[in-house]
Formats: C-alpha cells, structure tokens, sequence
C-alpha cells in the first residue's frame, strides 16, 4: 500500500530517473573526500537562512520609520525572537564561510571539469545571489553601520563610464540612501533572490545526484560508500555537529542591534564603518587602487573564474594542470591577505576616532555624511 503511493508520487512529479540515480550513487574515499560534507553545510545553513527568514517576516516591517523598532520588538517583546534573529543572522555568516571553502575546494579538486561544468556554472550564479543577501540584508536593521555601509556600497557603480549613475540610482531607488531604497532591499532579499535561488539550489543539488562526485585527478580512490542511506547519514551527523554549533554561538553571542539612524537628524558616520566579512577583500581593494579599475579588474576576473571549465584545456585529461591550480592559491591568498588588511585598517580608523567624538550635523547637510 505504502509503496504503491510511494511509486504513484514518484511517476506524478517525474523523479524516476532522479530516484534511480540516487539509488545508484556512491561517494568514492580518497585523501580529499572529507570536501565534500562542505556543499552539504552550505545546503543546511540555506534552508536555515529560508524558515529563519521567514519567521523573522511576521514581525519585520521594512519601512525607515519602523525597520528599527520592529527589529528591537522582536529582540525584546517576540518569544524567541531574539533567538531567530541571532539564528538568521549568524547562519548567514556560516553559509558563506561554507560557500567559500566548497567553492575553493570543488576549484582545486577540479570538480568543475565535464561533465560537471553546468555544476561550476550554477554555482557561480549561487555565489553572486548570495552576496547579492548578504548586501540587501545589510540594510534591514536601519542602524548606523547598516546606513553607511549601504551608502558607500551603492556608491561605487558610479565609478563606471556611462552607466555608472544609473545603475547606483536604481538601486538606491533615490538620490541617496533613503526609505526607497530599503523599500528596494527589502524586495529584493524577501522576493527576488530567494525564488531564483531555492530554483537554483534545486537544480544544482539534483545535478550531483545525478552526475555524481567528480574525483580529484591525481587522487588514488580507495573505495565508496553508497550514498543511500550510508553516506546522506554520514552527511546527517555531519549537519547535527554544524546545527549545534550553531545554535551554541547564537545564545552565547546574540547577534548585536547598533543604534537607529534617524534620517530627519542626519549624523556623520562612526569610525571604521566597513561591510560584512566576505566584501572585505572588495572593500580594501577599492581604497588601494581606482575604483574604475577595481571594478573593471574584478569584472574581468569573474568572467575568467566563471568560463574556467572551458578554459582548463586538459578538461577531459585528467592531468594536473597546474596554472588553475597556482592560480586558486593565489586568489585564496588574495582574499585572506586583502580580507585581514581591510580589518587592520578598520581597527586603525577606530582607534584614531573615539565614538564620543561622533557629531551631529544639520539637516541640510545630509549629503555631508558621505
Ligand atoms: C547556496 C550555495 C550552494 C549550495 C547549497 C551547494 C550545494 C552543493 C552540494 C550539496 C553539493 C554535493 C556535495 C559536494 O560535492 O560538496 C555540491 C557540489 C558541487 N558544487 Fe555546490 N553549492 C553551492 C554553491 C556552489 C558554488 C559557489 C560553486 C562554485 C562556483 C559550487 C560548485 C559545485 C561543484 C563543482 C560541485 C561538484 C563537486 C564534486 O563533484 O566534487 N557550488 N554543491
């Protein structure tokens, strides 16, 4: 009777094919396997981001007036709300620390090579719609920190030829940072990018289920473990051990709330205001060279990161090609010498400005604040 229901399921949605090849997998052991549980955390700390996000909805109310206070409510008056906020906003930070490490691991593994490529693509499509999160969801809180960091974020398109302001106002939605432009964010974070990106989570997770995990060209394989049910219970421990950690660091360190901005009593901004972690990298590069050719340089990057697939010529060799293989070593290098630079810096302009020395300044001077 159960498989009977079972079966008419599977031929109602068309999984057949999926459901065989599940049956079918297997994840081969060798010195690199322990990458893989990685993809898996970034898929746990999605869907925590999804039904955290969602229950953070019912009380949020996305206008600059109330943004603040909404979020203060469900930290102080909200059962558990604090707990969610915390959950949410710290997941976020796991997801993309999971992200980078699976990025840079399927690179180096040169999991991106056929008939995984599409794998590679998705993917990067997944990076940039996280970010585009982590730069919405920035803004919600309307603190002061949140404020400026979005100005200065939605400032740098202008550097660009032509489009540059046009690109910068469409996403603020105003000449400044304002309601509109939370308005905006709000959109986006709630709306936009969660349906393309559930699709696409979607679609990349059944790829690897339907294609399999590549394996390192130079690994010697020494066995495999089928992936049902063995492997997706390893996976399992594997998401209890993060869920854990997670909830831990949420209750002992609950996620800040900086002070409101108030947009009728416009303020300099406080010293060292500087984005999330993961656009540190992007931050300092833009202090140390042009920002044109910041944004054309990573331009041209991504483009290249993005088309490595079909660029690694030994795609199908199975030979080392080591150039890709410098070449990912020095952008992890890049990024965390950039990354720990910029904080240096931040703690520098910090301890340079005491907060006290904050000042207030008239209405009219609003654009002063830049
Ligand atoms: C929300 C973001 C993402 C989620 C939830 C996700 C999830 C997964 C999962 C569950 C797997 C199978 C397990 C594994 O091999 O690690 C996988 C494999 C893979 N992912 Fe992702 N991924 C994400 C982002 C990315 C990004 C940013 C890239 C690279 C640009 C990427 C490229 C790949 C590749 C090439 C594979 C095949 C790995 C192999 O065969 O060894 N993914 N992903």
């Amino acid at each position: 009777m159960i498989t009977d229901w079972k079966s008419h399921l599977i031929s109602a949605l068309h999984l057949e094919h999926t459901v065989a090849a599940v049956k079918e997998k297997n994840v081969p052991h060798h010195r690199s396997s322990i990458w893989y549980y990685f993809g898996g955390l970034a898929l746990m700390f999605f869907t925590i981001q999804v039904v955290t996000g969602v229950m953070l909805l019912f009380y949020y109310q996305p206008t600059a007036e109330l943004a603040h206070k909404s979020i203060e409510r469900i930290m102080t008056q909200v059962p558990f709300g604090w707990l969610i906020r915390s959950v949410h906003s710290w997941s976020a930070n796991a997801l993309m620390a999971m992200i980078f490490i699976h990025m840079f691991s399927a690179f180096l593994m040169k999991s991106y090579r056929a008939p995984r490529s599409i794998m590679w693509l998705t993917g990067i499509i997944l990076l940039l719609l996280m970010m585009g999160f982590g730069f919405t969801g920035y803004l919600l809180p309307w603190d002061q920190t949140a404020y400026f960091a979005t100005k200065i974020g939605t400032e740098v398109p202008k550097a660009l030829p032509w489009l540059g302001d046009i690109i910068s106002s469409l996403i603020k939605g105003a000449k400044d940072v304002n309601g509109t432009t939370l308005t905006r964010m709000f959109a986006l974070h709630v709306g936009v990018l969660p349906i393309i990106s559930i699709l696409l989570v979607l679609v990349h997770v059944t790829l690897i289920l339907l294609l399999g995990s590549g394996v390192p060209p130079v690994a010697k394989v020494t066995g495999a473990t089928k992936y049902f049910p063995d492997y997706l219970l390893k996976e399992v421990m594997v998401w209890l051990i993060g869920f854990g950690l997670l909830i831990a660091i949420a209750v002992l360190y609950p996620w800040e709330l900086g002070k409101a901005y108030d947009l009728a009593n416009p303020t300099e901004p406080p010293a060292g205001v500087h984005p999330e972690w993961y656009f540190m990298f992007l931050f300092q590069t833009l202090k140390v060279i042009p920002e044109w050719l910041a944004i054309f340089g990573f331009g041209i990057l991504l483009i290249f990161w993005t088309l490595v697939p079909f660029l690694d010529r030994k795609a199908n060799g199975g030979e080392r090609s080591p150039i890709f293989t410098y070449f990912g070593v020095v952008a992890i290098l890049y990024l965390c010498v950039m990354t720990a630079w910029a904080y240096i810096a931040v703690g520098d302009e910090r301890a340079q400005t005491p907060t006290e020395k904050i000042q207030q300044v008239p209405k009219q001077g609003g654009d002063s604040a830049k």
